[in-house]
């Protein structure tokens, strides 16, 4: 069988999205951009909403609707406001991940101040300033004390680093094993031994922040780490996988926003006694925006539902996150080349979804890194040829 409809529940969680996010978040927008204004107020409002945990256990305050309600919501939040959205797409990854791999006590502790917006947003700290692409190569270690581990070493691109609540942490715990040495803990934002650098001054996301951390004698209890000793490699490319289908649901939202504006610009800007929109080369262009991003849209909903059905979607999540961010590159050019000189300025969006989306084929993994992920399966597994 094969179904294209959405549930009720699917569109219900999209449709709240979508009015939230044209109400409360599309006209301050620019603003946030301009300002780099932290969305304190609307992580609060989205976590009322259930947002923060879409895919998240009821009990653990979640809206325990699913990973494709999950990539439709993120896809409107984004569509108004990337910079929120991360925000928003890394707190669910963080929740998701605990109740996952931890104990319920762990689950019960955390997860709801995450969901409710007590702990304001989850961060993922396992990126070094040395260890990216090959976050095996990081530097940081646990080592234990009688009462539990003390963490040390340095974390960079931490998103939400300065208003985390909570944040999980990889750290090697046995450094002579490599990616099987590495662990994963879980540490309160006001954790003594924990502070966070100046924040970055980026291209675009402007509304979202980005820090680096130091740990510097960071002591945690025994509870908390997260999953087994020597798990924390596969856990975070197991909540990677996840966050993958986030991401590629942002760079939808986001070039759904550029096709949106493009197609209302070329139908009222006149050049040469008519509507750009009358230029068949105008034409083509949208016309293969909106192709790709209809195929990047199918490939991270299938890649969603795999996730749901509870079946590998490593590959999927990659392919789709790898389309999906290049198709919107591709569809934040177009538009900005279709409003010619006015795409330039921040009278009009898509200079600031150009922007936005130019991340996209960079975080959670770059497009190379994807393309690795894709081409080991594909070489290795017993489903090389796909589906
Ligand atoms: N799920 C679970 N386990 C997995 C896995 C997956 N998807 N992929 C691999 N593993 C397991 C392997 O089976 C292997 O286990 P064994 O040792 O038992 O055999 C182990 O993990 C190591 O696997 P590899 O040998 O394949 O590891 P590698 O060092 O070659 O790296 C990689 C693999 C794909 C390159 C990986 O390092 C990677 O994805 N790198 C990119 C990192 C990344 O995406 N960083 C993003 C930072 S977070 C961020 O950006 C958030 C934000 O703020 C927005």
């Amino acid at each position: 069988m094969m179904d294209f409809e959405l549930t009720d529940e699917q569109r219900l969680i999209r449709d709240t999205a979508h009015d939230f996010a044209e109400r409360e978040l599309r006209p301050r927008a620019a603003e946030r951009d301009r300002t780099g204004q932290f969305p304190v107020e609307e992580l609060r409002a989205l976590a009322k909403l259930g947002l923060l945990g879409v895919n998240v256990p009821e009990p653990l305050g979640g809206a325990a609707a699913g990973a494709i309600a999950y990539a439709l919501a993120m896809q409107e939040i984004a569509r108004a406001d990337a910079s929120v959205s991360v925000a928003m797409a890394v707190t669910n990854m963080v929740a998701e991940v605990i109740v996952r791999f931890g104990t319920e006590p762990q689950a019960r502790e955390h997860v709801p101040r995450l969901t409710s917006g007590e702990s304001l947003a989850g961060a993922f700290a396992l990126s070094e300033p040395q260890a990216g692409s090959d976050p095996a190569a990081m530097a940081t270690t646990a080592k234990r004390t009688p009462s539990g581990w003390r963490i040390d070493g340095a974390k960079q691109w931490i998103t939400s680093g300065d208003h985390a609540g909570l944040f999980v942490v990889w750290a090697k715990t046995d450094p002579a094993t490599g990616a099987r040495g590495i662990s994963a803990f879980l540490v309160k934002g006001n954790t003594s031994g924990l502070s966070c650098g100046r924040r970055e001054h980026k291209m675009g996301l402007n509304g979202s922040s980005t820090v680096p951390l130091r740990f510097d004698g960071c002591e945690v209890g025994e509870e908390a780490l997260l999953g087994g000793l020597g798990q924390g490699f596969k856990i975070a490319l197991a909540a990677l996988d996840g966050g993958r289908i986030g991401i590629a649901s942002q760079a939808l939202g986001v070039g759904r926003a550029a096709l949106e504006a493009t197609r209302t610009y070329v139908k009222e800007r006149h050049q040469f006694g008519r509507p750009l929109a009358a230029n068949q080369a105008v034409q083509f262009r949208l016309a293969d925006v909106a192709t790709e991003l209809e195929a990047a849209r199918l490939l991270t909903l299938r890649a969603a539902w795999r996730k749901e059905q509870g079946m590998p979607f490593t590959r999927e999540a990659s392919m789709a996150k790898l389309y999906a961010s290049e198709a919107t590159g591709r569809a934040c050019d177009a538009a900005v080349q279709l409003h010619g000189g006015y795409g330039y300025t921040r009278e009009y969006p898509v200079e600031r979804l150009l922007r936005d989306a130019r991340v996209q084929r960079i975080y959670e993994g770059t497009s190379e890194i994807q393309r690795l992920v894709i081409a080991r399966e594909l070489l290795s597994s017993e489903r090389g040829g796909g589906t």
